[in-house]
């Protein structure tokens, strides 16, 4: 457990600005694509968060040069790459298990750990590990850790049982390398999917896309690129989550609203006014909502990462909500910290229901894993009377400076040090 914890008096009205960084989930993935070439890869708005540092630092240690300045990071190769990863950071964050691909991609060979459960579910590896294989790759996993070669990979025709973002991610990057044509099927569609393949492209990769399917024409090298990676809409929703509990008027500025549209739309049904306008968006209300019926899942629907949070609001909503987590089995981790509070909540399976509450008091709390974290966050802040949220380095590996942005909106919040 953690050391740093947030002090909360909540119950007071929110206003103002919150400027919205780069997508954690896009930039981790944008990073790793520099190993596929040696030359110099730019990324701008890249976050400054705790999960930034763990990818960054296992790219530091397989060999590229990566340098660090304010949200821009330049990430070059002037030594060999190195074909084992490092089994801590892999085990510390899931998306460092994206190295796999370009690794045996570029070196024919690579040695990663296997992430392992956590929190939210088991999140295996499978179909990472598989649709490697159909591209050639002998894969061994023994003692948790999985080791893979192939001479030089080759294209294949790969049907996703399940949209994988990062399996997805790791054919995309194997694939650009990969001799011949690559079909990926059933693939994942979220935008910061998209913002990777729009970097590969830049750095030379001939990839199609239609509906579910890509299709990667691999090549024998790839070229240095710069990209600014989109903005985080779990960042977003979370702060227009915040705005809906707290009444009043905030701004949230820096944000694609397409890339928010199932969210949004849930909002809408919910009964809270959410104005776009020049790439920011605007919730106003006086904390009222009505319960809603959602179901998470892949892109376009509802983002799982955002039900924690949506949950959060619908503890104060007039009505009873019902939440239908298709994506991970332990997204609820939530629950009995809300419960605590006051909130009605019921889970059968997959199916969370919610009985809406007049208000939540403020308790002592734990943040189980990033976007539960943020859920007791959001309720800590409406709650009446003051909260603890230990555990807050967890909620740091995702949401950077967020006590100093609630604070900017009038929030009463302060971090604590033990
Ligand atoms: C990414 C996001 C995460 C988000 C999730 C779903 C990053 C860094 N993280 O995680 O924030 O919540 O997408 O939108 O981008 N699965 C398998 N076998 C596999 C791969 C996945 O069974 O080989 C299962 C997982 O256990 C999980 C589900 O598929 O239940 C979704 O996982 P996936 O889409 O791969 O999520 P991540 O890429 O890990």
């Amino acid at each position: 457990m953690g050391t740093e914890s947030l002090l909360i008096d909540g119950g007071h009205r929110l206003s103002g600005r919150v400027p919205i960084e780069g997508a954690k989930n896009a930039a981790l993935p944008a990073c790793v694509a520099s190993l596929l070439t040696d030359e110099r890869i730019i990324l701008h708005r890249i976050p400054q968060l705790r999960d930034v540092s763990t990818i960054l630092f296992t790219l530091t240690d397989l060999g590229k040069r990566v340098v660090r300045r304010g949200t821009s990071v330049i990430m070059s190769g002037d030594r060999p790459l190195s074909q084992e990863a490092n089994a801590y950071s892999v085990r510390q964050m899931r998306a460092s298990f994206l190295v796999l691909g370009p690794l045996i991609a570029r070196l024919g060979r690579a040695v990663v750990p296997l992430p392992g459960g956590c929190a939210i579910g088991e999140r295996a590896v499978d179909l990472h590990l598989s649709a490697l294989q159909k591209m050639g790759a002998s894969v061994e996993v023994r003692g948790q850790v999985a080791r893979v070669e192939a001479e030089r990979l080759r294209g294949a025709r790969i049907d996703l049982a399940f949209p994988s973002v990062g399996a997805t991610e790791q054919i995309l990057m194997a694939a650009t390398l990969a001799n011949g044509e690559t079909q990926i099927a059933n693939a994942a569609v979220e935008p910061e999917v998209m913002d990777l393949v729009a970097l590969l492209r830049k750095m030379g990769a001939e990839i199609e896309h239609a509906g579910r399917r890509f299709r990667v024409t691999g090549t024998d090298r790839l070229r240095g690129a710069e990209h600014s990676v989109i903005s985080d809409r779990m960042e977003a929703g979370t702060y227009l989550l915040a705005g809906a509990m707290a009444g009043g008027e905030v701004a949230i500025d820096g944000v694609n609203p397409e890339h928010l549209a199932p969210f949004l739309g849930v909002l809408e049904e919910a009964g809270i006014n959410v104005r776009a306008e020049a790439g920011s968006l605007f919730v106003s209300g006086d904390g009222e909502c009505r319960g809603v019926r959602v179901e998470t899942g892949p892109h376009p629907a509802f983002p799982t990462d955002l039900h924690p949070p949506l949950a959060a609001l619908l503890t104060l909503a007039d009505g009873t909500s019902s939440v239908k987590e298709t994506v991970f089995e332990r997204r609820h981790t939530y629950a009995d910290g809300l419960r605590t509070m006051g909130a009605q909540i019921a889970i059968h399976g997959s199916d969370v229901t919610i009985s809406g509450v007049r208000g939540l008091r403020g308790h002592s709390l734990v943040a189980p894993d990033i976007r539960s974290g943020a859920a007791l966050v959001l309720a800590a802040v409406a709650a009446r009377g003051e909260s603890e949220v230990a555990g807050l380095e967890t909620i740091d590996r995702g949401y950077a400076a967020l006590e100093a942005k609630l604070r900017g909106l009038g929030a009463r919040i302060e971090r604590r040090t033990r």
